[in-house]
């Protein structure tokens, strides 16, 4: 399971422009980005993520971006990029999309249904390391999402020589764009957790930490 997650993830995000050459549909509007493929069922994240907000977030929230990038990219300088470039090199509704499609397709491989208990290997001596334990890291990832102001998402992301930040990202923003690799992204929009917290941001937050798939994860370090 843990390596069809692993290449769900490099798919989507890393092997757009090298699908387009092999299916040769560089003007086909719908075919060129997609969202990664959801690794459990839509009810798989209850109690913590109900199947109607996955329903929703993914299948119409997620679509939504991969739609409307399909129709940006026509005829301009990212028609034939890979999703990576075009979060690097855009700016306005192309950037606001494919940094969602990107961000989700993060977000969406992130979890399993009951989760897998901590950080493991590298990424947990890391944290450990600069956090002084796995709780006290949750506790700023925590505080850093609930003190986002409007939506966005609160990233964990590594820099070149391995070192970890917590990184706060209005709107479709990404670590990608600051030269950092994301490795755990929680997104804060009110979409991803109203139906189920209502305005009870800090508790989805919470309750987010039970169903991460750690090999998952881990393995983005
Ligand atoms: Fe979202």
């Amino acid at each position: 399971m843990t390596g069809i997650l692993i290449l769900s993830v490099i798919s989507c995000n890393y092997s757009n422009a090298k699908e387009d050459k092999n299916n040769n549909s560089k003007n086909s509007v719908n075919m060129k980005f997609e969202k990664v493929a959801l690794p459990y069922a839509t009810d798989a994240l209850e109690p913590v993520i109900s199947k109607q907000t996955v329903e929703l977030h993914y299948g119409k929230h997620h679509q939504a971006y991969v739609d409307n990038l399909n129709k940006l990219v026509v005829d301009t300088k990212f028609a034939n990029a890979d999703l990576e470039t075009v979060v690097k090199e855009s700016d306005g509704a192309i950037f606001n999309n494919a940094g969602q499609i990107y961000n989700h397709n993060l977000y969406f491989t992130s979890f399993k249904k009951g989760g897998s208990g901590e950080p493991q290997g590298a990424l947990a001596d890391a944290i450990n390391a600069q956090y002084g334990s796995f709780d006290k890291f949750k506790e700023e990832f925590n505080a850093a999402g609930t003190s986002l102001f409007g939506s966005g998402w609160v990233w964990l992301a590594k820099d070149a020589s391995g070192k970890l930040s917590i990184e706060k990202e209005s709107n479709a923003g990404n670590p990608i764009t600051k030269g950092l690799t994301p490795i755990l992204g929680f997104d804060v929009w009110e979409h991803s957790y109203y139906l189920d917290y209502q305005n009870r941001r800090a508790d989805h937050l919470k309750e987010l930490w039970k169903i991460i798939d750690w090999d998952v994860v881990s393995a983005r370090y």
